[in-house]
């Protein structure tokens, strides 16, 4: 699996960048510069102009997602020269930065290049500061050229890059790009594990391979783990969770992993993801159309696993606790059905109307079994409901449902910095009624309108803290190549996870 390898060695260095013995260099250029200044003038003063002439003869433009590609023939010691388009410098951000990076390394790879060297992206005239440009660069370069090892007789056989060098002029700032990019390192990790967990098909990613892949970053990194199946879940009394594994042929999993399990002093996050390996709506069965693509539906739980992963390797001062209770959702003879009434671990009596909102039910166990922990905080993924894509867009934003004011505002500043964007979203007192049951405390959906705030308030019933609630579903699974994430899983949620711990 990809994420056992280490796929590109990243070296950090000193010097010009036109003096680097790369085959590849890559420098960028702003939209509408005539002279190039900084790298990309250095490199264009050595080759005697030649990137003044390409932009003169509108050859280059400095676009955004453009790469202009050079050929020194022995005027440096690179065979060739990228120039990134970083598009308008007036309002330019990290995304920027990823985005030039993103293009510039893919363009290289596609051209058999083996030794990149790069410069940092927007820490020169556009002013970001040198540790989140060295951190968007190297981040957007790896996760870039992420690529899921199939199970193909046939192998993908696209180039390797072997080495990634970010070149620095400024000695004064090496200290704050090596630090950028050992974040980036870990962060890569993280959202590696979590695109190959929502990849990998449905028969593969089962609860068991959750469980697995959680016990080897507990070892790898030192995590305490807790996994518990049917009889450990019964024990504590989570009707909830076990309603939705009744009709499971594979064993349900509920997995915790915990950073920092000893350290009393610390403040505690716990972040819970839910993680139907499958959906096919059980009883209340899903149309035949598009089912294939609920093997995603565990998006939630693999960016929480992916977030651990990258919170343990940045050994984060902060008590860590990931839940993700696993289970497939599947019509069988055991199922659980429409006028069930279930008992959830906190008491709380649960109406079913439809077997296929069985993300809130795997979810109100593990929220409740969060509370344990005294959080100062609790956020919770979701691919919870299509009224979400509906709402937002596939690929567009997360719903950000929050009963903490302050916490809103921090997941919304750390989704805007990654551009894992989130959206506001009210709960309404109105939800609470439309959930209303005869025969339970509650209803497990609220039918058709607003089913994005019904289901997030069935989950509020849930809490007792400040508590966030992330609908993830339209994120998690990707129908197109993005600039840095290729078609397939996105590892959603990752790196806004781990920008908000890492701002705490
Ligand atoms: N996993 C689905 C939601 C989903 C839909 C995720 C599309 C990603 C893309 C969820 O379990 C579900 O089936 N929700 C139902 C809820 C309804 C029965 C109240 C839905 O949205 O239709
Ligand atoms: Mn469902
Ligand atoms: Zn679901």
């Amino acid at each position: 699996m990809l994420y056992e390898e280490q796929p590109m060695k990243i070296k950090i260095i000193q010097g010009a960048i036109q003096e680097q013995t790369a085959d590849t260099i890559i420098v960028n250029l702003f939209d509408d510069v005539t002279t190039p200044g900084g790298a990309a003038g250095a490199v264009d003063k050595t080759l005697g102009g030649a990137i003044s002439q390409l932009i003169a003869n509108g050859d280059l433009t400095g676009k955004a997602g453009e790469v202009g590609v050079l050929y020194p023939r022995g005027d440096i010691p690179a065979h060739r020269v990228l120039v990134a388009g970083m598009g308008k410098r007036d309002g330019y951000d990290l995304e920027g930065a990823r985005r030039a990076a993103a293009a510039a390394i893919k363009k290289a790879r596609d051209l058999n290049a083996k030794q990149v060297a790069t410069i940092v992206h927007g820490a020169g005239v556009a002013g970001l500061p040198t540790d989140a440009a060295a951190q968007a660069t190297v981040e957007a370069s790896l996760l870039a050229l992420y690529r899921y090892d199939a199970p193909k007789q046939k192998k993908d056989e696209s180039h390797e890059i072997e080495t990634l060098t970010v070149v620095e002029f400024d000695a004064g700032k090496l200290a704050d790009i090596e630090s950028g990019v050992e974040k980036a390192k870990g962060i890569v990790a993280g959202t590696a594990v979590a695109r190959d967990l929502v990849n990998m098909p449905p028969n593969v990613a089962t609860p068991t391979k959750m469980a697995e892949t959680a016990a080897k970053i507990a070892k790898k990194h030192g995590l305490k783990i807790t996994v518990g199946g049917r009889k450990w879940a019964g024990k504590r009394n989570m009707g909830a969770f076990l309603a939705v594994a009744k009709g499971a042929g594979e064993p349900p999993k509920f997995i915790v992993l915990e950073h920092n399990a000893m350290w009393e002093d610390l403040d505690t996050i716990v972040l819970v993801g839910k993680g139907i390996t499958f959906d096919t709506g059980g009883i209340s069965i899903k149309p035949v159309q598009g089912m294939g693509k609920m093997k995603a539906d565990m998006g939630g739980a693999a960016a929480v696993m992916g977030a651990m992963k990258a919170i343990a390797t940045l050994n984060l001062p902060l008590h860590v606790v990931g839940i993700m209770p696993c289970t497939e959702n599947m019509p069988d003879a055991n199922a659980y059905r429409p006028a069930d009434v279930i008992t959830a671990s906190n008491g709380k009596t649960i109406e079913i109307i439809s077997t296929d909102a069985e993300g809130r039910m795997v979810l109100a166990d593990g929220l409740v079994y969060a509370g344990r922990y005294n959080p100062k905080a609790v956020v919770d993924l979701a691919t919870l409901t299509g009224a979400n894509v509906i709402a937002l867009g596939a690929g567009v934003a997360a719903s950000l449902f929050s009963t903490d004011d302050a916490l809103r505002d921090k997941l919304a500043a750390a989704g805007q910095a990654v551009h894992e964007r989130l959206w506001p979203m009210p709960l309404f007192a109105d939800y609470r009624k439309s959930i209303d049951s005869d025969v339970a405390d509650m209803m497990n959906s609220g039918g058709r309108f607003g089913g994005v705030g019904t289901s997030a308030t069935f989950l509020k019933e849930f809490t007792d803290y400040p508590w966030a609630h992330l609908d993830i579903a339209g994120q998690a699974l990707s129908e197109k190549d993005e600039p840095y994430t290729p078609k397939g899983g996105t590892g959603f949620g990752v790196r806004l996870l781990v920008e908000f711990l890492l701002n705490w």
